[in-house]
Parts: structure tokens; sequence; C-alpha cells
């Protein structure tokens, strides 16, 4: 038997309804803040996540499902949104409007990574670009937006983890110093961690190996080698929160696993999720644009994963009913069987949810069937009401029946069988 691949899932009814409201909310939300959908290809040239996220990153190391295609060319599965977005940015040349661009997408992203609870190969990701500003303020919005849809969709016990990195100005300064601390503790590193020493010191205050932790702890923290400009946007930034009455936690190591990131990273992680705790990885990218071979543009955005919001939910909606439908046709024999192909088309046309019974049964058993469906209402097609031109109508809830004209059938359910 063939089966899903190792890392991917099916998500099956009634789950995906969960995954449809939960998606509502997210789009609604990003409406009341001005965010329009942005949908970019599944697969682009390796190169843009080569040069955009790092070639020193885990993801473009180790996790990218990468293949040459018919004309030899490198393509990859896209294992984030961000540098999608800034390609296509650039691409269109979106810069010509001059209000900023709030963009935001839905959909799945692809890693090589260890499946386990809350960590799958591919995953979704609900992601947000803001464009075009190096304004604090925004940073503080887009946070605040983030409150409101985990409130609305009921995940509480988060944490707010800051951190700023700086920027090409100061940041050179603290690599130099984080360097040679390194450099000098080099026996003591994994593997990793020895080369990204030497190539990309600070993805080494990322590696979450215990020998490595303990040296990561005592190293300097970037917050004191911030240039005027950048230690001036964080407080600035932190000042927005807190006119916001929104709580956060200063984390110096806080570095991200992308290398596009400058001044600005932020996480929201849960305490009721295991290993894999972190909802949502974000921050500003000031510098990845002219990486990309672009003109310089500002940006800031996050992503969050669509299966951790999931699985803390899970139990909150196990009494989720899904939507059911509204009436349940029970043809009785061949005749009635045809004219109610023709009544469920009409009731559809006219809005209403119709599950049309394909299989020929008793009365009874339409009955039980109906009842294990939970739809509200269930019409019966028979011959003798074919040529009464009249069909007993039902409510299943509490057994209330009359006697409907074809072209009633919809009035009536409208007002719950009264006139
Ligand atoms: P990221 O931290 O790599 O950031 O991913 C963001 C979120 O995606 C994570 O916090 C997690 O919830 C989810 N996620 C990542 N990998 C997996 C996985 N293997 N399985 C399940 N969920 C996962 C980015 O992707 C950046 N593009 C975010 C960003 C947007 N920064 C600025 N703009």
């Amino acid at each position: 038997m063939i089966r899903a691949i190792k890392g991917t899932r099916d998500i099956l009814p009634p789950e995906s309804e969960i995954w449809n409201q939960v998606e509502n909310l997210a789009r609604e939300i990003l409406l009341l803040y001005g965010f329009s959908e942005i949908r970019t290809p599944i697969f682009e040239n390796t190169e843009l996540f080569s040069r955009g996220v790092g070639k020193d990153t885990d993801i473009v190391s180790k996790e990218m499902y990468s293949f040459l295609d018919r004309n030899n060319r490198s393509i990859t599965l896209r294992p984030e949104g961000t540098a999608s977005v800034v390609r296509s940015y650039l691409e269109h040349q979106l810069y010509n409007d001059p209000q900023i661009l709030k963009l935001y997408y839905l959909g799945p992203m692809f890693r090589r990574e260890r499946p386990q609870k809350g960590r799958s190969r591919q995953f979704h990701q609900l992601g947000v670009e803001v464009l075009g500003s190096d304004h604090p303020a925004i940073e503080a919005e887009v946070i605040e937006m983030l409150q409101l849809f985990l409130n609305r969709v009921g995940i509480t016990n988060t944490e707010l983890l800051l951190n700023s990195i700086g920027c090409s100005h100061c940041r050179p300064n603290y690599l130099k110093i984080l360097k040679i601390k390194l450099i000098n503790t080099q026996a003591n590193l994994c593997v990793d961690c020895q080369r990204r020493a030497l190539t990309n010191p600070l993805r080494v205050l990322d590696c979450k190996i215990e020998s490595c932790q303990l040296i990561i702890k005592s190293l300097p923290s970037i917050l004191d080698f911030l240039d005027q400009p950048c230690q001036k946007h964080f407080e600035q930034f932190l000042q927005y929160l807190k006119d916001r009455h929104i709580k956060y936690k200063v984390a110096p190591l806080l570095v991200r696993g992308l290398d596009y990131y400058t001044q600005t990273t932020f996480e929201i992680t849960s305490t009721s999720l295991g290993a894999q705790n972190t909802l949502v990885g974000g921050g500003r990218y000031d510098g990845l644009a002219e990486l990309l071979g672009g003109q310089s543009t500002q940006g800031f955005g996050f992503a969050l994963g669509i299966e951790r919001i999931i699985l803390l939910l899970q139990e909150k909606f196990a009494s989720l009913t899904p939507k059911t439908p509204t009436i349940f046709l029970a043809p009785l024999g061949e005749k009635g069987f045809k004219k109610a192909t023709l009544v469920a088309q009409n009731l559809r046309n006219q809005g209403l949810r119709c599950l049309l019974d394909f299989t020929p049964r008793s009365l009874k058993s339409a009955m039980r069937l109906a009842n294990k469906l939970k739809t509200q209402y269930l019409l019966i097609v028979g011959s003798e009401e074919l040529e009464s031109g009249k069909y007993p109508l039902k409510r299943m809830h509490d057994g209330t029946q009359i006697l409907v004209e074809e072209k009633e059938i919809f009035y009536k359910i409208e007002n719950g069988l009264e006139n």
C-alpha cells in the first residue's frame, strides 16, 4: 500500500473544519489591519533561499528539498515565505506604490527536519510581511495584531520574547568579539558550532546542544553592542508595546535561525507545547532586498506555524460540530430518486446545504442515517408524494412534520416550519 511520506500528513474532516475556522479568523483580523493576500509559487530557484536565508543556516545547509529539473536548474520547495515575498516585491516593482505594503500568505512550507510533535516536513505557515517602513510602531502594531489573533482563537499561556541583533554597522563589532570568545572555547563546541564560530558566529547562539549552551550563556550580549540608532529603535519599539500593555521579555540570545534579520527579532512561545514550543517567529530584515539584488527596502514580518496552533486547539475544539447538511433527501424508489436529484439541485441553487441519499434503503434506515449525520431536516420523496405533489418535511430534533409543496421547502425551512 502507498502511504503518505514521512513527515507529511492528511488533514481529514472534522479537523479540516478547525483549520478553516482558524484561517478564516486570521483573514478577518488581517483585514482589520489592512493586509492583502499574496500567493507565491511553491517552488523557486534554489539560489533565492541560499542567498536570502543564508548558506550557513540549518534550513539551507541541511533541510531543503532541492532537485535538478529537466533543464538542470536547481529548484527548491519553499522552506519559508519571506524570501519569495521579497523576490516578488522586487520582480513586480511593488515599491513604486507610495504606501507601505502589507502582505500576508497562508500555505505549505517544506523542511527536511526530524519529525516530532509540532514538527513536520510539510507544515503550514501564516506569514505577514510589511515592506517599506522602518518605523518601530509598525512592529508593535504587527505584534498587537498577533495577540488579538491568539486571544480570539483562544490561545493563552504564551510568552513574547524580543531582541535586537543590530545592523550592518554595529553587528560586525559584536561578531568580532564573539568570534574570538568562541575560538578560545572551540574545543568544547559541537562540530557544527566549531565551523560556525569561523563562518557565521551568530548562528552559534542558536545551537540547542547542551555543551554549546553552557558556553553560549557566558558570551557577551549583543544588546551591549548596539549603536545609537539601533538602541533608539529598540527602546521605541519596547515603549510602543508598553503603551499597548503588551507583556514581553527581552531575550538577548534570540538571534533566530535565518540570516536575513537586522535589529528587531521576536518569537512567541507556548508553555502548553512540548519541545517545539515556538508558535511564531519573526523580525526585521532591512538588508534582504539588497541581498536578492534589488534596491534597499525595509521589511518586517513573522510566520506562525498553523500545525502548532491546531495542536493547542485540539482539546478546545473536541466538541466542535462540523457544518452538517441542513436537509437530507430520502428518496423512495427509482422515480422518487430521479425527482429527488432535481429537488436537491433546486434547493442548493437557493443556498441550502443539502445531502441526497444515493443508496436505496428503507425509510427507517434513512431516518437513522439522517440522525447520525445530524441534519436538521429530512424530506421524503416517494412515488406517493410525487403524485400528490406534497412532501413530508420532518424537523429532526423534535420530530415535527408538515406536508410541503416543492416550491415551499426553502421558505418553510427558513421560517422554522412556521407559516
Ligand atoms: P521560522 O522561525 O523559521 O521563521 O518559522 C516560523 C514558524 O513556523 C515557527 O515558529 C513554527 O511555528 C513554524 N515552523 C517552522 N518549522 C516548522 C516545522 N518543521 N514544522 C511545523 N512548524 C514549523 C520563518 O519562516 C520566517 N520566514 C518568519 C518571518 C517572516 N520573518 C520575517 N517575516
